[in-house]
């Protein structure tokens, strides 16, 4: 396969989320307009919409139009396959918004959030919040941006020196009956509400329904890291990318090994922490500060 052009795939891929974004911000005027309900999938809150499913067809046909030998990991054409080494596109595909469920609602944590990974590692990422306006892009050895002009980090140059000092951010997922939801509130409870991690409880909690714009608030550095367990490589594959142009760190469940590195396995994982960019301190360098901090949190879960 030719050597890929990382610069063009970025310029398409940002064209691609700014037009389904245009869709998704259409569609919800003409959805409340007209009344319509959405498909519920596994469970009363796991919902699909007619707008999902338009935007899907118009993201599938570019991409498939314009790399017709790339691959596709999406939601509703993931059947347990593997994720090869070749450049393959991971996004919602059946349901491409991110956030269906505060579509539905019109709370506008809502986007659209395309990513290319080769040999298991996100390369090109672009996650577009056409109800905000807000476009994160970033493509390997390109740094990350926001709306195409502020280079992120975008919050300064900030030390983060316990998780007590920290804004989290988690999620709960739609697998409701779940046991593993029991145990993800009780992470939350004890990073929220009591001392055991840092030595303080965390500054607060937020959960805004969008995997990927949480990743790349972290990346902004508007949060300081991000939590779940159950999410899927669609919902985090652009998010990580641009995560790590920003200089923060993606690690997976606490038994892999706390060394950052993206892979097949961690792409496929569904357990992701993710924490942002700090500034090295005269005793710990920036990933140093990152691993440290990750173990912490990983340790108060199962
Ligand atoms: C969901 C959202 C949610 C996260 C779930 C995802 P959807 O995606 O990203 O924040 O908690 O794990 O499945 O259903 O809105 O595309
Ligand atoms: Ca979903
Ligand atoms: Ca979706
Ligand atoms: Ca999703």
């Amino acid at each position: 396969m030719a050597e890929l052009d990382l610069d063009s795939i970025l310029e398409f891929t940002i064209q691609l989320a700014r037009e389904a974004g245009a869709m998704i911000k259409n569609g919800q005027e003409r959805r409340f307009a007209s009344g319509a309900s959405e498909d519920q999938k596994l469970n009363s809150v796991d919902l699909v919409t007619e707008v999902d499913k338009d935007v899907e067809k118009f993201i599938t046909e570019k991409i498939m139009a314009a790399y017709p030998d790339h691959k596709f990991i999406g939601e509703e054409t993931y059947h347990g396959q593997e994720l090869t080494d070749d450049p393959t596109w991971i996004a919602d595909l059946r349901s491409p918004i991110d956030g269906t469920t505060n579509f539905v609602h019109g709370f506008p944590m809502v986007c659209t959030s395309i990513g290319l990974a080769v040999k298991g590692m996100p390369v090109v990422g672009v996650v577009y919040n056409p109800f905000l306006e807000q476009l994160f892009s970033a493509a390997k050895g390109r740094g990350a941006c926001l709306n195409q002009g502020t280079t992120l980090p975008c919050t300064g140059d900030r030390p983060l020196a316990s998780l007590g000092e920290a804004l989290i951010i988690a999620d709960f997922g739609s697998r409701r009956s779940n046991p593993q939801y029991k145990s993800k509130m009780d992470t939350m409870y004890i990073v929220g509400a009591t001392p055991e991690i840092g030595g303080k409880m965390a500054h607060s909690v937020r959960i805004l329904g969008s995997a990927a714009l949480s990743i790349c608030y972290v990346a902004a550095g508007m949060s300081d890291t991000y939590w779940e367990i159950g999410c899927w490589p669609w919902d985090v594959c652009a998010g990580i990318c641009i995560l790590h142009e920003a200089g923060g760190a993606a690690f997976g469940t606490k038994s892999r090994p706390l060394d950052g590195t993206v892979d097949k396995e961690m792409l496929m994982g569904r357990k992701y922490f993710v924490i942002r960019h700090i500034s090295p301190t005269e005793t710990e360098t920036t990933f140093e500060a990152q691993q440290r901090l990750a173990k912490e949190f990983l340790d108060c879960t199962d």
